[in-house]
């Protein structure tokens, strides 16, 4: 499970790219002309202080918030997202944001359906197919979450695990992932690690939001640091060290780690 990730080749075409992208609210500029690759089945991380603009990014590619300008691009061809809904359905991304957008008070089978539940004759629920296949997904990341459990009764790491199955659930080739470890104990962070590690085997594209670099330097197989809305760097991970990409962040780190990739 630890060993290191494997990279794609570094001619893949991207997944998703951005070009030039711009995005401002009020006179903050959070993105300042980001341009980024994305390559399929890579985990990319992405790192940077407070306010750099990594939530912004995200909620960007995931058409939560809309571009001042700047080009977006899935497979190949220009793109405008217009929601997040059209984004998980044609672009199959799926996105865990940093505050859960859970409701407490339904079961798991549930959430994990919201907004996309199984119809029979396009009119009446299909519980038992829902409830089946949540089932299947939780079992196939090994966790011990029941389709049945509360949402309100599980650990913050376990709603991540919930919130990372739907992405599985609905099969989305890029899953994106804003600081997963940050409300959970590092111990029980390794559950979300392990899953994380999980969709990188099965082919899944997934962007990874950390402030925890060791999280980042563990599963990551490339690191974008944003420095005050900008990519300063684009560093494969390949023998980085904590030092290295604090440096990177904080520094915007002209040292020895230097660009790459
Ligand atoms: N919805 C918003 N309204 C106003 N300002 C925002 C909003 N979202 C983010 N910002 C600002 O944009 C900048 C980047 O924020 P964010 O992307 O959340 O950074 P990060 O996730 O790297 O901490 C910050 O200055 C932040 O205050
Ligand atoms: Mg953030």
């Amino acid at each position: 499970m630890n060993a290191q990730p494997q990279r794609p080749a570094p001619d893949a075409a991207p997944v998703l790219s951005v070009h030039h992208l711009v995005k401002r609210f009020g006179t903050v500029t959070a993105l300042d002309d980001v341009t980024l690759d994305v390559l399929p089945g890579e985990v990319l991380g992405i790192v940077g202080d407070n306010g750099a603009g990594k939530s912004t990014l995200l909620s960007v590619l995931s058409g939560y918030h809309h571009p001042d300008s700047g080009e977006l691009y899935y497979r190949g061809n220009r793109v405008t997202m217009t929601s997040p809904a059209r984004s998980r359905r044609e672009l199959g991304i799926e996105m865990v944001y940093q505050d859960l957008a859970m409701s407490p008070d339904l079961n798991v089978w549930q959430n994990l359906f919201l907004g996309e539940e199984l119809r029979r004759w396009r009119l009446l629920l299909d519980r038992s197919a829902m409830r089946a296949r949540a089932s299947e997904t939780l079992k196939r990341m090994r966790t011990k979450i029941s389709p049945d459990d509360l949402v309100s009764d599980l650990s913050g790491g376990e709603r991540q695990l919930v919130a990372i199955a739907r992405g599985l659930l609905f099969d989305r080739d890029i899953i994106g992932l804003d600081e997963p470890t940050a409300a959970i104990s590092a111990a029980k962070s390794g559950d979300v690690l392990d899953t994380i590690r999980d969709l990188h085997s099965a082919g899944k594209t997934v962007l990874l939001i950390s402030h925890r670099l060791d999280d980042i330097l563990a599963v990551c197989t490339r690191i974008a640091v944003l420095v005050t809305g900008r990519v300063a760097h684009v560093v494969a991970n390949d023998g980085l060290t904590v030092g290295d990409l604090t440096r990177l962040v904080f520094t915007g780190g002209a040292g020895s780690a230097g660009s790459s990739a």
